[in-house]
Order: structure tokens, then C-alpha cells, then sequence
């Protein structure tokens, strides 16, 4: 079974991931080839969560190809605000639109999208869990400054428990080899279980730190985080974690001299000011090499009919995922929908948590 859905940047082939990152470096390169290749196609963003770069550079991405785009970005704009359910949502607008891009607060909302679209589905972030495309503008970015995706240190320092950029990240960087990793962290802001297990299946090397200043050395590659606030269940569990891991000129100064720092933006307080103006700081280019990235994502979808990607048929269960941050929970009439991992276990296919 194929689709062209976007859910999950582990669904791409290596040579699907290459291909979106050449088209994206071959657009950068010649905008106005391309300027027309989208022409007569809309683009819905459905955003029920605030954005700036994703819902953005989605939008710039189309118009840039000459197609249009409709949409919201404030749910209480749209008859969410009157009680709407997402599959009825989705159903609408994929009899408007040729490709939906959204975002949701809940974990696996992208997947239970594609359940009634009848129009690609392309997740800009499900709650902590996934953030594909965010992804896809990080490899790009690396693949562009570093010029490899491979035998690279990579530091993820912030919240690795809730920001899905870092979930998506490991599980695509995991699959190149001789990639290490150094995950920078509080315990109680560690990675999720379900991504440790991915890299214990893979065989990757990695380690759990507390300190970025001791970290920093040997890095080839630092990632840094802000601490997720809206994912917190009190303000005092946040104010806890705040400000522990910042990034200034001091502990830069410690890194290597071609090491590349990299943030999915939005900064909060973790990478001081200071560090814009070295020329390791790659957040900002970041941004505008996922413009980019989104471009190709967008015309190969909607232009290349081959350009789809392998997916299995769901399995129904009777035994509901018990995350409370899945969509099963706020969606009640979706069936519940499991697979099995590499390890066994029984996983739910919204949100990736084990069911038992
Ligand atoms: N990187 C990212 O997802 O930024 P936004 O939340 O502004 O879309």
C-alpha cells in the first residue's frame, strides 16, 4: 500500500529524503524554473496551534509556485469553535483544497486526519510527538552546512521529553551511519521511551548529560531547544525547568571552531542574543532552507504521481492507547489502531505509545 501522506519523515526512503533535498537546493538555486509548476493547485494550513515559520513558509512555499492557499490559523476562527470534530473538519476542506498542511495539539491528530482525507496530509507537528517537515528543513540545513548526514556528533540540548523537532530528528539521523548522539538534558525533561528504544534498535551510540558546558567540546552539531511551556501541566513544573540550559559566547567559545548550531525557533532564553552574530549561529538560514525544503516537499507531491511512500494497513484493536495527550482521547469515534514495533510490542498508530 502507498500514500502520499507526511507523517512521519521514517516513511521516505533514503532516496526520497535525497531527491526532496536536491530539488530544494536545484529550486534555491533557480527559483523561476519552478515559479508556475504549482499553478491551479491550493493549499489548505489548518493550524489549531500557534506558528510563525511552519505555517509561513508553507504558505510563502506555495504562492512561490505559483499556487494559492487557503485556511486558519486560530481554530476559534473556524467552526472548530462551534464543536466541529476533526474528521469532519478534514473531510470539508479536502474536497477544497489539492494538499492539507496542519498542526494540532494532539499527539497522532495527523494520522487520524488521513483516516478521512481524500487529499495529501502533511503533519506540521501533532503535539509533542512529530515534527516531519520541521525535520526535513534540518537535514537540509546540515546537509548544506556540513555537507554530510553522516559520522556527525550530534548534541540535543533543551527539552527532549516534549519537543517532537528532536523526536523527528533522532529517528531520521539514527538511520545514517556512525552518527553519535548527546542528549542534553534534566531527567525530568529526558527523551520519551518509545525514541530510546529506536535508537537502542539501531544500534546508535548516544549518551544522557546534564551539562552543555562539559558537552559542548564534541559536538559537530548542536541542536538546542526551548523548553516547551505549553506542554507543562503548571506554571511550577515550567518555572522549574526554565533557564537551565542557555547557549551564550562563553560556552561557545569552547566548541568547535565548524560546529553548527542549529534551533527550530522559536528562542525563548536558551540561545543568548550574542550568538546570532557568530558564524556557527545557522538558525535563521535554517528557517529559509525550509522554505525551501517545503517547495520541493509540495511539487513533488502534487506533481510527481510515483512520488508516494509505503504504508501498512492499520490493525484495529480493542485496547484503547492510554496516552493522555493522543487524539483518541479528545476524538471519541476514531477506532482504535495499533501495530506491532521491531521489539513486539503492541504500539498505538496515532501517537507511537505502547499499548502493552
Ligand atoms: N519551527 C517551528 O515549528 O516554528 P513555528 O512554531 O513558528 O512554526
Amino acid at each position: 500500500m502507498k500514500n502520499k501522506n507526511v507523517i512521519d519523515l521514517e516513511a521516505l526512503t533514503p532516496e526520497q529524503l535525497e531527491r526532496i533535498c536536491s530539488l530544494a537546493e536545484e529550486i534555491k538555486r533557480a527559483p523561476e524554473k519552478y515559479r508556475h509548476s504549482c499553478d491551479g493547485k491550493i493549499l489548505a494550513t489548518l493550524f489549531y496551534e500557534p506558528s510563525t515559520r511552519t505555517q509561513m513558509s508553507f504558505q510563502t512555499a506555495m504562492l512561490r509556485l505559483g499556487g494559492r492557499t487557503i485556511g486558519f490559523d486560530d481554530p476559534m476562527n473556524s467552526s472548530v469553535a462551534k464543536g466541529e470534530n476533526l474528521k469532519d473538519t478534514i473531510t470539508i476542506v479536502s474536497g477544497y483544497a489539492d494538499i492539507i498542511a496542519m498542526r494540532h495539539p494532539s499527539e497522532g491528530s495527523a494520522t487520524a486526519a488521513t483516516l478521512c482525507s481524500s487529499v495529501p496530509i502533511i503533519n506540521g507537528g501533532d503535539g509533542g510527538h512529530l515534527h516531519p517537515t520541521q525535520t526535513l528543513t534540518d537535514v537540509i540545513t546540515l546537509n548544506a552546512e556540513k555537507g554530510r548526514l553522516h559520522d556527525l556528533t550530534i548534541g540535543l540540548c533543551g527539552d527532549l521529553l516534549n519537543g517532537r523537532t528532536v523526536h523527528s530528528l533522532i529517528k531520521t539521523m539514527a538511520n545514517y551511519k556512525n552518527n553519535k548522539f548527546v542528549l542534553i538534558s534534566t531527567k525530568a525533561l529526558s527523551i520519551p521511551g518509545y525514541v530510546r528504544s529506536i535508537l537502542e534498535r539501531k544500534h546508535c551510540e548516544y549518551k544522557e548529560v546534564s551539562s552543555l558546558k562539559e558537552a559542548i567540546a564534541e559536538l559537530d552539531v548542536l541542536y538546542m531547544t526551548r523548553i516547551q511551556q505549553e506542554r507543562f501541566a503548571s506554571e511550577q513544573e515550567y518555572m522549574d525547568q526554565k533557564g537551565i540550559f542557555v547557549l551564550d559566547c562563553e560556552k561557545l567559545a569552547l566548541a568547535k571552531k565548524d560546529m553548527v548550531i542549529l534551533h527550530p525557533l522559536p528562542r525563548v532564553d536558551e540561545i543568548d542574543v550574542k550568538v546570532d552574530n557568530d558564524p556557527r549561529a545557522c538558525y535563521f538560514k535554517q528557517a529559509v532552507y525550509g522554505m525551501y525544503g517545503r517547495m520541493a516537499l509540495i511539487y513533488l507531491l502534487l506533481n510527481d504521481r510515483d512520488f508516494a511512500f509505503d504504508c501498512y494497513k492499520p490493525q484495529l484493536s480493542d485496547s484503547k492507547c492510554k496516552n493522555p495527550k493522543c487524539i483518541v482521547q479528545s476524538e471519541s469515534y476514531l477506532p482504535y489502531n495499533c501495530k506491532y514495533d521491531s521489539d513486539g510490542h503492541l504500539v498505538c498508530n496515532y501517537c507511537d505509545h505502547i499499548i502493552e
